[in-house]
């Protein structure tokens, strides 16, 4: 979603600026542009790829120490070069850059309107600048004091960056609902959306709150207050992330590398958590409520996208070890619903970026009603991991493909850690069976490598599939969710249309759309309900479906009904998603790739969420 990035310092903004929003890209965007300031303001927008606004821009644009640059996801108005973003003010004298949503930009339009403003794009941002100057202009303001006062008239949310022609030695941002991160660098700041453009410059940040505004000075100084003008004291943070992280080291695409680094990411996750030779589990973030967590009435789960996925895999998890009612919640869903939610719950938060908007906003819903709220995050320092009381990150390291995978293995991977504390502190699990899973667990990244080295096998089978134009997931029990996760893995980077259903459930619909044409991905690992996938498999044959079967290795039943079958490790059954996972990324995977789609960046999807 959009991304912003600025520069103010004694280097060359433009290639800052370029370089900050080819990181940025991950994000997802249709549209990109910059503002520099030396003298005047100069803005180039380009719809498409920032290469695009590279090749339009790199031979015209003349130095400059401040700038600002934006990818733009299209919400008001169609992507094009109009609507990109930076919009200037009338007298060309403010260039602005916004992620958010102004939800009273209408009514603000018509009165701008009125007082003689007119309007060149379709899009909120362009009403915003144009406020600022109508209050700059009426009351000979400083720029920072302008985007204050408009500030107050705002509904909606925002992050934005704004610099004034008549104020070369300044940039004013604001947040409110939108991320925003301030670098500080030696006689330099960066600031961007996320701190992927910025931790090679430096790793001194500071994550600006809701409803702060910050004043960055080429002097040095750095000033933050509030929107009510309340001075507030900055708090620096070490950023702990690597520029490696942010490169593709050696593979073709981002998703490929973090499929392949799971072993690795997991191995971080549990780090510390678990010691299953001595039986233990911490879990900082549980110990630190442990009797409210322990107690908890209900856990209500509230994410979007493969988070929701893992959150389902976590309501097996809780019921069947902790014996603690579950509810898995779209977070769009509750957040508009008046849900019943009282002091004796939990709410539980799972988030890769930490930044979704309706993560956040049904966690202050929740908040607001009194349930303790936890987070699952795997971005450290963003607005959901602030916002909980208390919380985990999973540790899975920058995720830039928008198709997530190692961070949904971390998620699910922390959820177990999680359940397993709770049964152990809940009596509801035995000895024996409480070691046998801690035992499992600990192996799981050395079983994940096991079956990554049937990346080839993969590819055959994917070559299989590739032509196809619908395809069908199922899966029974804890498999169930990793059937709805792999369709969408398919269909969101390789634009094949699939669903994901129960194995069982299959017979009330789906089945009427089995025939020679339709492939049909079977998980069927799970020991307990084994001879009943097997007859949902017949079922499938005995329509001329074609069957591809994750099955467990040596298996003997299913390998002699379905055409193909990947083999897996064995594992207990509540951790059997970890690994039922991994074959169906590398399906969509090398689908997408054999389709020759974006596998990174698909289209229309955004990696971080930001407005609702
Ligand atoms: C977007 C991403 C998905 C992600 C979902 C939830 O749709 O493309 O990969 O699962 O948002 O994001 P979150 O950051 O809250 O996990």
């Amino acid at each position: 979603m959009c991304g912003i990035v600025a520069y103010l310092g004694n280097q060359d903004a433009y290639p800052r600026l370029i370089k900050g929003l080819h990181r940025l890209e991950y994000r997802g965007y249709d549209s990109a542009g910059i503002a520099l300031l030396n003298g005047n303001i100069q803005v180039y927008k380009k719809k498409g790829k920032v290469s695009e606004l590279e090749a339009h821009s790199a031979q015209q644009h003349t130095p400059a120490t401040l700038g600002i640059g934006h990818t733009r996801w299209a919400t008001h108005g169609e992507p094009n070069d109009i609507n990109a973003h930076p919009h200037l003010s009338g007298n060309g004298r403010i260039a602005l850059v916004h992620n958010g949503i102004i939800e009273n930009y209408d009514l603000l339009k018509t009165a701008l309107q009125k007082e003689g403003h007119t309007f060149e794009s379709e899009t909120d941002t362009e009403v915003l600048v144009k406020l600022i100057q109508a209050i700059q202009d009426r009351d000979g303001l400083p720029i920072e004091e302008a985007v204050r006062l408009a500030l107050t008239r705002v509904v909606g949310a925002y992050a934005i960056v704004v610099i004034d022609q008549q104020d070369p030695n300044k940039l004013v941002a604001a947040r409110k609902a939108s991320p925003l991160v301030i670098g500080i660098g030696k006689d330099e700041f960066l600031l961007a959306s996320d701190a992927t453009p910025i931790v090679e410059h430096t790793n001194k940040v500071i994550y600006l709150n809701d409803e702060e505004i910050a004043v960055l000075h080429r002097s040095g100084d750095l000033e933050i207050k509030t929107i009510s003008n309340e001075v507030q004291t900055p708090y620096i943070q070490q950023l702990d992330l690597k520029i490696e992280m942010l490169e593709k080291g050696g593979y073709d695409f981002f998703m490929l590398k973090e499929i392949m680094e799971q072993p690795m990411t997991l191995t971080n996750c549990m780090r510390g958590r678990i010691n299953a030779d001595e039986g233990w589990i911490h879990l900082g973030g549980v110990e630190e409520y442990a009797s409210r967590i322990t107690q908890a009435k209900r856990l209500i789960i509230v994410a979007c996208g493969t988070s929701w996925h893992a959150g389902l895999i976590g309501e097996y998890l809780f019921e069947d070890l902790a014996r603690i009612p579950v509810e898995v919640e779209y977070a769009s869903e509750f957040r508009y619903r008046n849900p019943i939610i009282g002091e004796g719950d939990v709410v539980i938060a799972i988030s890769q970026s930490g930044e979704t908007a309706d993560t956040l906003a049904a966690l202050e819903i929740a908040k607001e009603k009194g349930a303790l709220i936890f987070g699952i995050v795997n971005s450290v320092g963003s607005s959901i991991a602030r916002v909980t009381d208390a919380g985990s990150y999973i540790h899975a390291g920058p995720e830039i493909g928008v198709a997530s995978t190692k961070a949904f293995t971390g998620q699910v991977t922390l959820l177990t850690l999680m359940a397993l504390d709770l049964a152990k502190r809940r009596g509801t699990i035995s000895e024996g069976y409480y070691h046998r899973l801690l035992t499992e667990l600990t192996l799981i990244p050395e079983k994940i490598k096991r079956v990554l080295e049937q990346d080839k096998k993969i590819q055959y089978i994917a070559a299989e599939i590739k032509d196809h134009t619908n395809a069908l997931y199922l899966g029974r029990g804890y498999n169930f969710p990793v059937a709805l996760e792999g369709a969408l893995k398919l269909k969101e980077i390789s634009y094949i249309h699939a669903e994901g259903y129960p194995a069982a459930e299959m017979k009330h619909g789906p089945i009427a759309l089995i025939d020679d044409n339709m492939p049909v991905i079977v998980i069927a690992t799970n020991k307990s309900a084994y001879d009943k996938i097997a007859s949902n498999i017949q079922e499938v044959k005995a329509r001329k479906g074609r069957v591809f079967a994750i099955v467990p290795e040596d298996d003997e039943t299913i390998s002699q009904i379905a055409d193909y079958c990947i083999e897996i490790p064995e594992t207990e059954e509540p951790l059997s998603p970890l690994l039922s996972v991994i074959p169906l990324q590398l399906l969509s995977y090398h689908i997408a790739v054999m389709r020759n789609c974006n596998v990174d960046q698909p289209r229309n999807l955004a990696k971080s969420v930001t407005v609702e």
